[in-house]
C-alpha cells in the first residue's frame, strides 16, 4: 500500500503524472464528479489548520466522496492519552484514506506503520509537509509552463517553515534549480537540507539576509510566515516576526513575471497592497491545492477515471 508521508515517497515521474490529472481536473472537474463515491477520507488534525483540512476536505466533496474527522487534538482521544498506532488501527475500520497533521514530527510516519489505508502526511512539526509542496509545484508549472532552469527565493523562517523543506527536497531533483535562502540568521535551514539535500547534490545556492539585493535575480519568491508556535519563547518571536515585509516599494525591483508565492496563513509578511499586483500567485495556489489533492486521493485509492 502507498502511503504519501515525504516529498521524495513520490518519483519525479509520479508527480509529473499527478500535476497533469490535477490540470485534466482543473479542465473538466464534472468528469471526476463521482470517481469516490463510496468512499470516505478521514482527517485526522491534531494541530490548527484551515487551508489543509478543508481542502481534503473539498477534495474528497469534490470527487463525490464523504469526510469524517476531527480537527484539534482536545476534541480526539489522544487528550484521553490514545497513542497514534492505536488511533490509527481504528480510523482504518472508519474510512478508505486519511490525512494526518500533527505537532510531532515522524507521527504520520508512525501511523503508516500501523495503518490498513493510506495515510497522507498533512504536516508534520517542523519536517515535512509533502501535499503543500505538490500544490506549490503545480503552482509553479502552471505559472512557469516548467519545473527546471528557475531561480527560486525562499524567504522568512526557514528553519521551522515545513513547507520549505518539503519544498527544497522536491525542487532539488530539476534540473538548473538554483536557491537564494533569504532569513535573519537565527532562522536559516537546518543542517539536515544543506548538507544532506543541497550540498551533497552540488544544487547551487546561497544563503542571505538581505531581500532587497537579490529580488532581481528571482523568477519565484516564496515568502513563509515566523512560525510562532515553534518557538521555544515569545521575545525571541517578536524580535524576529517583521524581518521581512514584502510592500510595493520592494516589489518595484522584481522582474516582471516573477511570480510571489506564500503557503499561507500570511500574518504580516506581505502587505495586503501586493495582493492586486498580477504577480501575486498565493490565492491562485490555494485553489490548486484542492486540484492536486483530488489528483492524490484518485492515485492511492488507485481509481481510474475513464
Ligand atoms: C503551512 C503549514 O501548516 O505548514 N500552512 C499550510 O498548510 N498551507 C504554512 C504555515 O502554517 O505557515
Amino acid at each position: 500500500m502507498k502511503h504519501l508521508i515525504d516529498p521524495l515517497d513520490l518519483t519525479v515521474e509520479e508527480i509529473k503524472e499527478l500535476l497533469d490529472v490535477a490540470n485534466q481536473i482543473e479542465a473538466d472537474p464534472q468528469r471526476y464528479a463521482h470517481a469516490c463515491e463510496g468512499k470516505k477520507l478521514a482527517t485526522l488534525f491534531y494541530e490548527p489548520s484551515t487551508r489543509t483540512r478543508l481542502s481534503f476536505e473539498a477534495a474528497m466533496l469534490n470527487l463525490g466522496g464523504k469526510v469524517l474527522g476531527f480537527s484539534s487534538a482536545d476534541s480526539s482521544s489522544a487528550a484521553k492519552g490514545e497513542s497514534i498506532a492505536d488511533t490509527i488501527r481504528v480510523v482504518s475500520c472508519y474510512a478508505d484514506i486519511c490525512a494526518m497533521r500533527h505537532p510531532k514530527e515522524g507521527a504520520p510516519l508512525v501511523a503508516s506503520r500501523f495503518s490498513k489505508i493510506p495515510v497522507i502526511n498533512a504536516g508534520d512539526g517542523g519536517h515535512q509537509h509533502p501535499t503543500q509542496t505538490l500544490t506549490d509545484l503545480l503552482t509553479i508549472r502552471s505559472l512557469k509552463g516548467r519545473l527546471s532552469d528557475l531561480t527560486i527565493g525562499l524567504c522568512g523562517d526557514l528553519k521551522f517553515g515545513r513547507t520549505v523543506h518539503s519544498l527544497i527536497k522536491s525542487l532539488a531533483r530539476y534540473q538548473g534549480i538554483r536557491f537564494v535562502l533569504i532569513s535573519p540568521n537565527e532562522l536559516r535551514i537546518p543542517d539536515y537540507i544543506r548538507e544532506e539535500v543541497l550540498r551533497s547534490q552540488h544544487i547551487p545556492f546561497e544563503e542571505v539576509e538581505s531581500l532587497e539585493s537579490v529580488m532581481p535575480q528571482l523568477d519565484i519568491l516564496y515568502m513563509t510566515r515566523v512560525q510562532r508556535e515553534r518557538f521555544f519563547n515569545e521575545e525571541d518571536y517578536v524580535r524576529l516576526k517583521d524581518s521581512y515585509i514584502l510592500d510595493m516599494e520592494k516589489m518595484a525591483n522584481a522582474k516582471p513575471d516573477m511570480a510571489i508565492l506564500h503557503p499561507l496563513p500570511r500574518v504580516n509578511e506581505i502587505a495586503v497592497e501586493v495582493d492586486n499586483d498580477p504577480r501575486a500567485a498565493y490565492f491562485k495556489q490555494a485553489q490548486y491545492g484542492v486540484y492536486v489533492r483530488m489528483a492524490l486521493i484518485l492515485k492511492l485509492l488507485e481509481v481510474e477515471v475513464c
